[in-house]
């Protein structure tokens, strides 16, 4: 990105994240779901904050289909502007860490550069990537939307899976077959990842 804005002097909060992270009771985090349209991201990432919602954390989901109506409403699906849609995403997720949220991401985010350079906005360790791992062959027979059936007629161009690429993650944080697993066990994979780096304490 070309930089334009000069002249600018960061003013720091003195409510700041830990002062928040303590009033909410719970620390906050970045959980970046990343797999193809259709692997389960949104579905799962919304699971999980009705359980957190529960458990009397503060959440917030941030959508690829919703997000694209707004705030990247400008942006189409070439490299160029996944890779924008991808940095507008990240500033935005860098910011609500800092507000004491446990944001959730779901976005197909294609390329490794780009989820990386998401994981090197926020300190080491706030960036929990979680790969939804589905086969395409499973994501085009559910084909919620009909995209893919109108992906393979010609009808959209540059369609991840079928006419854009998609790279896999080498190294995600969590794993996970949405393609064949059980929802309830999935979000409780993600709810462990949770506990296990201190973000939240499950009840006893
Ligand atoms: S990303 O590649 O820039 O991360 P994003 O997650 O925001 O994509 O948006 C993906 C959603 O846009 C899909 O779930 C689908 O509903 C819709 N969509 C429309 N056109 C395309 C396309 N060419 N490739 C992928 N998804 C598309």
């Amino acid at each position: 990105m070309e930089k334009h804005s000069t002249n600018t002097v960061w003013h720091h909060a003195t409510v700041n994240r830990s002062r928040r992270e303590v009033m909410n009771g719970h620390k906050s985090a970045v959980l970046w779901f990343t797999g193809l349209s259709g692997a389960g991201k949104s579905t799962l990432a919304h699971a999980v904050e009705e359980r957190l919602y529960h458990l009397g954390c503060r959440t917030f989901v941030l959508d690829g289909d919703n997000v694209r109506q707004g705030l990247c409403g400008d942006l189409g699906f070439s490299d160029q502007d996944r890779q924008e849609n991808i940095r507008r995403i990240a500033e935005v997720a860098k910011l609500m860490l800092e507000s004491g949220l446990i944001t959730l991401t779901a976005f197909i985010s294609p390329f490794r550069a780009e989820r990386q350079y998401a994981r090197n906005l926020v300190p080491h360790g706030d960036f929990i990537e979680i790969y939804c791992n589905c086969d395409l062959a499973i994501c085009e027979q559910r084909d919620v939307k009909g995209l893919y059936r109108k992906a393979r007629q010609g009808d959209i161009p540059l369609f991840t899976g079928i006419s854009s690429p998609y790279e896999v993650p080498e190294k995600p944080d969590l794993y996970i077959d949405t393609g064949i697993s059980d929802l309830g066990e999935c979000v409780e994979r993600v709810l462990s990842v949770l506990e296990l780096r201190g973000v939240i304490n499950m009840p006893a």
